[in-house]
């Protein structure tokens, strides 16, 4: 394992996870999916789903990683033998496509941030307007989301301990500050507590299969996990790593930032009198308007400090997504890593074109004859959510079914010597044995089924 390098500390491979786990699912995706899905009642069933299904889903990536050592699609052949791989493959598709549409969003927010400090964002008077012409003016947008992912190269070029330790050792803790501080200004407008009230006072009448379906997809999303990231992190993790606390910890931070997102998101929208479920813009409609009322000057330092701090926190979840395919080409294949992240890199810029152009420039990928599925970029968006879902639930299966539940406890117990013959490791058990398969399979047939093949039982038209 020495040569393929590993976190230099505990601390670094915590914040490595947690910068991956933290970025626009909660910032960008989280309120806004929270805003078109009932609010508190989303918010709810999103905790249950993060502790009952994706904290041990995570603990079990992260030991089939540290187990095997390997890549995704290593770690599953050397434990599983021959067509387990496959599940790996599956999860670098996955992260492949999430980093395609992923990178155009950050082009977004990279983007904001340029327009706000050096340009006159903040003079305009309709948001809502701006945001749909500024995702289809194409040449700053094709430039910035270009950047990012230079920028994403650059770092993952650099192996895995320099570049992505470094990055999460000032992002993490600025995020958290600028956070609470637009948390505390939000809570002092008028009619802020209209917006908590729909954030955190569930009404059961807005809870159906709908609200189910993106609370769990939002939750393996946010938490990185079902494609195979947390294998391929977990492989640089050294045996005196306490995984399970390791995974609270992460789990703990990344739902934290989401939670923070939305009670910073909803007292504004409330407040500003905006509609709450406005879909993907929510965060860039809102979030400028009040920037706008904080005056030129304040505006312009908080909102550019917010911005880049997004894009931080976007970049160290690019870094993580790249970073598993170029791990399976680079321990698979032998082929020189700054060669392979190059080259991964071009390849998944041109494959996230179609999502770009498809926020009305190209009206054939605006309006797609899929379902409740507005445009070639959420097409791709469920697309991922579906294989994460269902990658997470074979996981399950290969642990339970083929590496077995007591070499994976015994990989748990390694630098954690309480954990053998504790509730917990009952939890997580019963959990991976049985919960997680049998819910994760059943949702993702329902979704497949409903999305794909018509049958309309989650839904409806
Ligand atoms: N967790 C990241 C976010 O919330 O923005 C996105 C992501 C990163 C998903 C890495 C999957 C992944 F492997």
């Amino acid at each position: 394992m020495s040569n393929r390098g590993s976190f230099s500390s505990k601390i670094g491979f915590i914040l490595a996870a947690a910068g991956s786990a933290v970025g626009l699912g909660n910032i960008w995706r989280f309120p806004y999916l929270a805003g078109t899905n009932g609010g508190a009642g989303f918010l709810i069933i999103y905790l249950i789903c993060i502790f009952t299904l994706c904290f041990p889903v995570m603990i079990g990536e992260i030991s089939i990683g540290r187990k095997a050592g390997s890549d995704a699609y290593g770690s599953y052949k050397k434990i599983g033998g021959g067509v387990w791989g496959y599940l790996g493959i599956y999860g670098i598709l996955a992260g492949i496509l999430i980093l395609s549409y992923y990178n155009v969003v950050a082009g977004w927010a990279f983007g904001y941030f340029i327009e706000i400090v050096f340009g006159n964002l903040l003079d305009h008077n309709d948001f809502g307007a701006f945001f749909g012409s500024y995702v289809n003016d194409i040449g700053p947008i094709f430039l910035f989301s270009l950047g990012f992912m230079v920028m994403t190269a650059v770092i993952v070029s650099q192996g895995i301990a320099k570049g992505i330790e470094a990055a999460n050792k000032i992002m993490m803790p600025g995020l958290y500050i600028i956070l609470i501080g637009l948390i505390v200004y939000s809570l002092t407008l008028p009619n802020a507590m209209a917006g908590i009230d729909f954030y955190l006072v569930p009404k059961l009448s807005d809870i159906n299969s709908k609200t189910l379906f993106y609370a769990l997809c939002q939750a393996f999303f946010s938490l990185s996990l079902g494609m195979g990231c947390l294998i391929t992190y977990g492989s640089y993790v050294t045996k005196d790593q306490n995984i399970v606390k390791s995974a609270a910890i992460i789990s703990l931070a990344d739902t934290s930032v989401a939670f923070l997102s939305g009670l910073m998101v909803f007292p504004l929208v409330f407040s500003l009198g905006a509609e709450p479920g406005q879909g993907p813009k929510l965060i860039f409609v809102i979030l400028t308007q009040a920037f706008q009322y904080m005056g030129p000057v304040v505006g312009k330092i908080v909102g550019g400090s917010f911005f880049l701090l997004i894009c931080f926190a976007a970049l160290t979840s690019t870094i993580s997504l790249l970073e598993v395919p170029a791990a399976f080409l680079v321990d698979q294949r032998k082929f020189p890593r700054k060669a392979v992240v190059w080259g991964l890199s071009g390849l998944i810029f041109v494959l996230g074109l179609p999502s770009m152009y498809s926020q009305g420039l190209v009206p054939l990928l605006n309006k797609l004859p899929i379902h409740n599925t507005p445009d070639f970029l959420s097409f791709v968006a469920d697309l991922c959510d579906i294989m994460l879902i269902s990658g997470g639930c074979l996981m399950c299966i290969f642990i339970r079914n083929n590496w077995k539940m007591n070499n994976m406890n015994e990989e748990l117990a390694i630098g954690n010597a309480g954990y053998t013959g504790s509730i917990l490791k009952s939890y997580i058990t019963f959990t991976i044995s049985w919960v997680c398969p049998i819910l994760l399979g059943i949702l993702s047939i329902l979704v497949i089924t409903d999305k794909y093949f018509g049958l309309e039982w989650l839904f409806g038209r």
